[in-house]
């Protein structure tokens, strides 16, 4: 492999330094080591402003939101539905309207499994799916096919983990109802061309859904460039809290599917004989939301407006061509997942060394990487794999950190083998 270079225009927008003061955990340590951490597909860090707004939230504005007409309720439902708009803004929606705030990437999949799939599911249609996705994108589409006696079909991909676009192309056809594909996957870093698979679903007039986890994490997503039909997403791995997630579905998608849960604030006017629902995208909203992560997930939304992120994203990929070229130095060390267009991970195997073993003689040097199966059971057994050491790069990491994953890499095996 070449070595790579970060582009002149790269090093001269990006200060990585000055962005890891803004992180106050990456100057803490793991068993006395400096903690390098390389766990960020499994969950970001944080940055100071994203912390302190949760501390400022519930030190001086908690309430319950919509529901009250005094002072902190007021303030608290203003900074709540400003977020909508921060995320409207943020993937370029038509309308704050298509915005549902949700747990995460996976209620936002079981949503739309749930909800679209009971609307517009019968026996013998089909559900297309890809080869490499996270069980979130396989589990819920399995129990909403076994319901409705739908038919789950699955794109493969080859050994690089690339899928092809003639083979999902001839999987399209009048019996499939959706295609729910993942933008980058978390345990192979291929990033799918899913702008032009879109295109041709719709050339079938088939709805798509993009599970966006890592996706909006490492590439500017437009989802009206895209034109994707739904969007799912997760606050917790782009710099905001756990517990809070996003689904984006276009609002002719929305109005069209039943709600998903039932309670408070998705009514319209409830009586026993009969209940109407609010409009989206409170609809699918039911009980008090996650309020706190919530407001702090736009600062979240805020903080990547404040940097320049395409500069990150160049830098990330920087570091992660960097590590897979001195990765496949190392005699004995497999990469996994080699597709020409990837971001940010890296997962490999080494010779004779359980992936197990070696993530934790790397904490002992206080190396976070995550070991196993990732979520993604199905990929390891393509690969014939039980699982795989995964690296995954932030723009918060640095080519040190890199350095020091490569080195811990040859001593585990050393030790290990
Ligand atoms: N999906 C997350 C990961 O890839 C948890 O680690």
């Amino acid at each position: 492999m070449e070595k790579t270079t970060l582009t002149e225009k790269g090093i001269a927008e990006f200060n990585v330094e000055e962005i890891r003061r803004n992180f106050p955990i990456l100057s803490t340590k793991a068993h006395g080591k400096p903690l390098v951490y390389l766990d960020n597909a499994a969950s970001s860090q944080k940055p100071q402003v994203v912390i302190q707004k949760l501390v400022d939230y519930y030190s001086s504005l908690n309430a319950n939101i919509h529901r009250g007409v005094h002072y902190l309720s007021q303030k608290a439902s203003q900074e709540f539905d400003d977020v909508r708009v921060k995320v409207q803004e943020f993937i370029n929606a038509a309308s704050e309207r298509e915005i549902v705030f949700v747990r995460g990437t996976t209620e936002a999949i079981n949503l739309v499994a749930s909800s679209f799939g009971r609307k517009n599911l019968n026996a013998g249609d089909e559900v297309l799916i890809s080869a490499m996705e996270h069980h979130s994108n396989i589990v819920p589409w399995q129990m909403i096919c076994e319901e409705r006696k739908a038919v789950l079909k699955v794109i493969p991909m080859n050994d690089r983990g690339e899928i092809s676009l003639d083979e999902y192309a001839s999987l399209l056809s009048s019996k499939t109802k959706i295609v729910s594909i993942v933008h980058t996957s978390n345990s192979l870093g291929t990033v799918n061309p899913v702008k032009e698979m879109i295109r041709l679903a719709h050339a079938k007039n088939i709805p798509v859904l993009v599970d966006a986890a890592q996706g909006i994490v490492h590439t500017v997503i437009d989802v009206q460039d895209l034109d994707c039909d739904f969007l799912a997403f997760s606050g917790h791995k782009m710099l905001g809290p756990t517990g809070v997630g996003i689904l984006y579905g276009k609002e002719k998608q929305l109005e069209d599917m039943p709600p998903y849960q039932g309670g408070g604030e998705m009514i319209s006017s409830v009586s026993f004989e009969k209940t109407t629902y609010n409009e989206i995208p409170f609809k699918f909203e039911a009980g008090t939301p996650n309020i706190a992560d919530v407001i702090a997930l736009g600062t979240a939304v805020d903080y990547y407006k404040s940097i320049d992120r395409n500069a990150a994203f160049e830098y990330e990929h920087y570091l992660m061509t960097e590590c897979s070229r001195l990765l496949a130095e190392i005699p004995g060390v497999r990469l996994i997942g080699t597709a020409s267009n990837k971001a940010s991970v890296v997962s490999f195997v080494i010779d004779n060394v359980n992936a197990m073993d070696a993530g934790m003689y790397l904490d002992t040097m206080g190396i976070a990487v995550r070991t196993g199966q990732h979520c993604t059971a199905p990929v390891m057994q393509q690969f014939c794999i039980p699982g795989t050491i995964r690296a995954s790069f932030m723009f918060y990491n640095t080519i040190e950190e890199v350095h020091a994953l490569i080195e811990g890499v040859k001593k585990a095996i050393k030790l290990l083998k």
